[in-house]
């Protein structure tokens, strides 16, 4: 790229205004173009926990936030949410949780087997505080409710987005963990009411009689660069492509 190529760039660059936010109540002045995970890498901060997938997928980011002058709390993630004037912005990487031990093989999709692990389930007092605070915009209140009357159907499908960030669990009056509650649910409707997808079936049979385990073994005697060049040399199957889709080289299926 030439200098004047370069500096008209420059004056191309869409200008980002720097901002008051406050982290852990101090002011820092931000570039208003940043998530709060960026701005709070801007300040300074170097996030070691708190911090995953930066893609809005692991749930590792749940922020709560206020602005100056209003009494309303905000939810979101951290690295999803861009930054505006005046946050007031605390993030809670992690939130203690109750998490029941189970063998899924051994539990009944009932009400009965989610009341046996999360008996607090019946405190909850329908106060929505739940939905509210949920980032990813769950109906949270209605999955505890199916989950408690044994509905495990509905209880995994509207569940089916969360990340588990604990936001619900943080603003819970009734101390209820709902995203485990939600696991246990999917986890039920999995294994024992979804039926049993036989090409799955057929897939682990042929794992389980070793057909992949002299690629494996090709696999664990490459190198680095050979890995590499395998990687980035890998068809990708198109955004487009039908279920009937298959790579070229089917020595690997
Ligand atoms: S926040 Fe707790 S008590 Fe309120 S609706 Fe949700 S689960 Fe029930
Ligand atoms: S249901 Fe709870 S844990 Fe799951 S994404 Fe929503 S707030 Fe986070
Ligand atoms: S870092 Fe993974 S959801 Fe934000």
């Amino acid at each position: 790229m030439s200098k004047t190529q370069a500096k008209q760039e420059k004056i191309n660059e869409p200008k980002a205004n720097l901002i008051p936010i406050f982290l852990m109540g101090k002011r820092y002045d931000v570039p208003d173009t940043l998530t709060i995970q960026k701005a709070t890498e801007y300040a300074g901060f170097q996030l070691i926990r708190g911090c995953g997938c930066r893609g809005g997928i692991c749930g590792a980011c749940g922020t709560v936030y206020r602005f100056a002058n209003d009494y309303k709390l905000y939810y979101g993630l951290a690295c999803q949410t861009v930054v505006e004037p005046n946050m007031y912005i605390t993030q809670i990487p992690f939130f203690p949780a109750n998490k029941a031990v189970y063998n899924i093989e051994e539990l009944e999709p009932t009400a009965e087997t989610i009341v046996k692990y999360y008996p607090e389930i019946f405190k909850c007092m329908g106060c929505n505080n739940c939905t509210l605070s949920c980032p990813m915009d769950i109906k949270v209140m209605d999955y505890v409710a199916a989950a408690m009357s044994g509905n495990i159907q509905q209880a995994a499908e509207l569940s089916f987005d969360c990340v588990m960030c604990g936001l619900c669990a943080a603003r819970c009056p009734a101390e209820e963990v709902q995203y485990n509650i939600a696991i246990l649910a999917r986890r039920l409707y999995g294994r024992h009411i979804l039926p049993q997808a036989d090409h799955l079936a057929e897939r682990v049979k042929q794992v389980e009689q070793g057909r992949y385990e002299s690629m494996l073994k090709e696999l664990m005697k490459a190198d680095k660069s050979q890995l590499m060049d395998l990687y980035t040399k890998r068809q990708l199957e198109p955004d487009n492509a039908d279920e009937m889709w298959e790579p070229e080289d089917k020595s690997h299926l």
